[in-house]
């Protein structure tokens, strides 16, 4: 049983990328983080990073089937184009969060469009790492409070 968050492609690079607009934390920072609020809550934490859609696609179908309960996914630039990986997610049923550090309404247009947000329990945008340990503190009380009717 455990919580997976799941990082898109150049998310592998904060911390040195563009920091004015996604922070100055790293990925290893976050994780670490979560994975020390998590383990205090008593449940376990896995994250994975990966830059190819592909991969994405087959952990997300890996969580399908290996005791994840709830994802905390930022697909990044795959928020705006991938059907694959909004079909795996929808494939497996799995509850989940979309989060983006940097509120992408205030950003380019063609970043307004979420293919994942329709799907998601909720989304977070805009409050960097926050919304991260936001998303966590969501989950684990659902995880803790399970829904008694589907939602
Ligand atoms: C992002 C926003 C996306 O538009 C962008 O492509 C990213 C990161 C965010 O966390 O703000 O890589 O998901």
């Amino acid at each position: 049983m455990h919580i997976l968050v799941i990082h898109g492609p150049n998310l592998n690079l904060l911390g040195t990328r563009e920091p004015g607009v996604y922070g100055s934390q790293t990925l290893a920072q976050i994780d670490a983080d979560l994975s020390e609020k998590a383990t205090l809550a008593g449940v376990e934490l896995k994250s994975f990073q990966s830059n190819h859609e592909g991969a994405l696609v087959d952990r997300i179908q890996a969580a399908g089937s290996d005791g994840c309960q709830f994802i905390i996914i930022n697909p990044a630039a795959y928020t705006h184009t991938s059907v694959a990986m909004r079909d795996a997610l929808a494939a497996v049923a799995l509850p989940f969060v979309e989060v983006h550090l940097s509120n992408i309404h205030k950003r380019e247009s063609f970043r307004h469009h979420s293919f994942f947000s329709a799907l998601a329990d909720g989304v977070i945008c805009g409050l960097g790492a926050q919304g991260y340990q936001l998303a966590l503190a969501y989950a684990l009380e659902k995880l803790k409070n399970p829904p008694k009717r589907p939602t």
